[in-house]
């Protein structure tokens, strides 16, 4: 990969480590909260302000965007809009479960439609540190390793595809919370599929990615958006998504239909296998 969209992906892969060896003394809240009135670790500051000094040093980066900071950070030329996810699912760090970080890459300045994405993909704090990345229609997954040469990426999947047969589901939120179309919904899903929830979306979408089924944190009745963003989490988990033969949803439309209007709007997420997306479109109403 030689082009701009390469150098970012070489630039998140380099950082991954980074990222991950800083998790460590860094599980307390700052004081300030992030623009989605959200409190911060010290976690989430250290990963963006890593991404954002390493992205708007690539040649072609016209600005970088990140959940944790009220307004984009311009470079004064180039023409792919960065928006990050620099820690997804922070509050994992506390009982040491999976984390990850989100990048997308836009051809349209932000706030832009998912539409405008030429490529998108996550890290995913686990067991070992992989990234899934979606660019050119065709999503890879690979291995970051750091060794005593440096940070090695090297491919363990390619023309990664949801399988046909959906096996888990995991839905955010608390179940007072969801519109009773949506709870007539998991009843149905209950009988079906087995439960997979671990409070950060990458972890619980690599869940959706490598079983099959469906990941959702939906609209609820105190909050009519729901919970996540859609520049810096719902955009890019479904082009990643509808990449790998899936299907993502506003519970309307593909997330990537959707019309931005604010940098840190929120919008409902449902992500999986396109059955399970519109059978879901049909029983919300
Ligand atoms: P972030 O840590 O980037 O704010 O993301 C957390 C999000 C998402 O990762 C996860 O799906 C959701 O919050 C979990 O929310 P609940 O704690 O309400 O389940
Ligand atoms: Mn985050
Ligand atoms: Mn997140």
């Amino acid at each position: 990969m030689s082009d701009t969209v390469s150098e970012i992906v070489d630039v998140v892969t380099e950082t991954a480590p980074d990222v991950r060896a800083g998790l460590t003394g860094r599980r307390e809240y700052e004081t300030s909260e992030n623009p989605s009135g959200e409190q911060m670790l010290a976690a989430d500051r250290h990963a963006d302000e890593l991404l954002e000094e390493r992205l708007l040093a690539v040649d072609g980066v016209a600005g970088y965007a990140s959940e944790e900071r009220e307004e984009i950070v311009e470079s004064g030329d180039g023409h792919l809009h960065v928006a990050c996810d620099p820690l997804d699912g922070s509050s994992n760090l506390k009982s040491n479960n999976v984390m990850g970080t989100i990048l997308a890459v836009y051809d349209e300045p932000l706030p832009a439609p998912g539409r405008a994405l030429v490529a998108a993909g996550y890290v995913l704090y686990g067991p070992i540190t992989t990234l899934v990345l979606a660019r050119d229609d065709t999503v890879t997954e690979y291995v970051i390793d750091d060794t005593d040469e440096g940070v090695e990426r090297r491919v363990v999947e390619e023309d990664v595809t949801i399988p046909a047969d959906p096996v888990v589901y995991g839905f955010g939120g608390r179940v007072p919370d969801w519109h009773d179309d949506f709870e007539a919904f998991v009843r149905e899903i209950e009988d079906e599929l087995k439960l997979r929830y671990g409070g950060a979306m990458i972890g619980d979408v690599s869940q959706v990615m490598e079983y099959g089924g469906i990941f959702a944190y939906p609209a609820l009745q105190s909050a009519e958006n729901g919970k996540l963003r859609l520049q810096f989490e719902g955009n890019p988990i479904g082009y990643i998504v509808e990449c790998a033969g899936g299907r993502s949803s506003d519970g309307e439309q593909s997330l990537l239909d959707v019309e931005p209007d604010r940098l840190h709007q929120r919008v409902p997420v449902h992500v999986g296998n396109t059955e399970l997306i519109e059978r879901l479109e049909g029983a919300l109403h």
